[in-house]
């Protein structure tokens, strides 16, 4: 069923395990994610950035998507369709009333007041349709849709304005940035172990971790262990269907047929998210 992310979330913090967000960035996204959720019987959140809504054709279109796939498939386990970092308060409203379960409204590139301001609003909006909201403060960084964040190390997240936001705005679960990236890292990844604890200590909801994309297990263990419950990945699912479409066609180079080569890729999208459901523990959980 089509659900939000909060009781998927809470139970995945309770029970020690991550739910992972993969990024839709076509149909062939979609029909991944499903089919690997129900074959891991895990629970599972499909990530839609606004740039991937355009590409497909709006949230509406997103929406009717996913719905009628889950259908066709005979999906049981839990879904949450989740806007990734909502760049606005009339963003956030769109997908809720397109019918997205959940939103991040991410205004952490502004002033800690404008962004509770804003995530407020947005909760008291989504709260009400049954929807859950994740907010950002800090900033990730590397380059997604568009958006780059040059100096990471600037942008870690201060526990005691997380513990204010949190408190101030009701947000179901939230992604402090502590080093992560979007997109490969450039050498190891450095993330603020010692904040993350803090920062789940002084919230207590589910955290979020952005740019799962080449974070080693002992750092995605000891990410859930500090109450990380939703780790979200993107970019090594599409370097993984790539790989596969160059292949295909440097096999086959008198190959035309586009279900030749997004088939076999779809397939290694699939495996790519089964891998990291089992990393992250959320496999048979549903
Ligand atoms: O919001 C999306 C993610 O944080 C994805 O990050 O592309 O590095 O896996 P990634
Ligand atoms: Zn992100």
């Amino acid at each position: 069923p089509l659900v939000s992310m909060k009781d998927m979330l809470n139970k995945a913090k309770d029970e020690g395990y991550a739910v992972g967000q993969f990024n839709l960035n076509n149909l062939e996204y979609a029909q991944a994610i499903l089919q690997a959720a129900e074959e891991e019987k895990s629970p599972v959140i499909i990530g839609v950035s606004e740039g991937a809504a355009k590409y497909c054709g709006g949230f509406n279109v997103v929406v009717a998507m996913i719905k009628s796939l889950m259908e066709a498939y005979g999906t049981t386990v839990p879904v949450a369709i989740h806007l990734d970092h909502g760049s606005s308060f009339a963003k956030c409203a769109q997908a809720i009333h397109a019918g997205f379960t959940s939103v991040m409204i991410d205004a952490s590139a502004e002033p800690l007041d404008d962004n509770i301001a804003w995530t407020k609003k947005v909760v008291e909006l989504a709260h009400l349709h049954g929807v859950s909201v994740e907010a950002e403060l800090g900033r990730v960084g590397g380059q997604e849709d568009g958006i780059i964040v040059e100096d990471a190390e600037a942008a870690y997240a201060i526990p005691s304005e997380c513990e204010r936001l949190v408190r101030e705005t009701g947000v179901d679960c939230f992604a402090p940035a502590l080093g992560s990236v979007h997109g490969p890292y450039k050498g190891e990844p450095n993330l603020g172990f010692d904040r993350m604890e803090e920062v789940q200590k002084l919230t207590g909801v589910p955290l979020v971790l952005h740019g799962g994309t080449g974070i080693p297990t002992k750092d995605i263990q000891r990410a859930i262990s500090l109450g990380s419950a939703k780790i979200n990945v993107n970019t090594e699912s599409q370097m993984a269907q790539v790989q596969t479409v160059r292949e295909v066609l440097a096999e086959n180079p008198d190959l035309y047929d586009p279900r030749k080569y997004l088939g076999p890729s779809r397939d290694k999208i699939k495996e790519t998210v089964i891998g990291k459901m089992r990393e992250f523990g959320s496999s048979q959980k549903a």
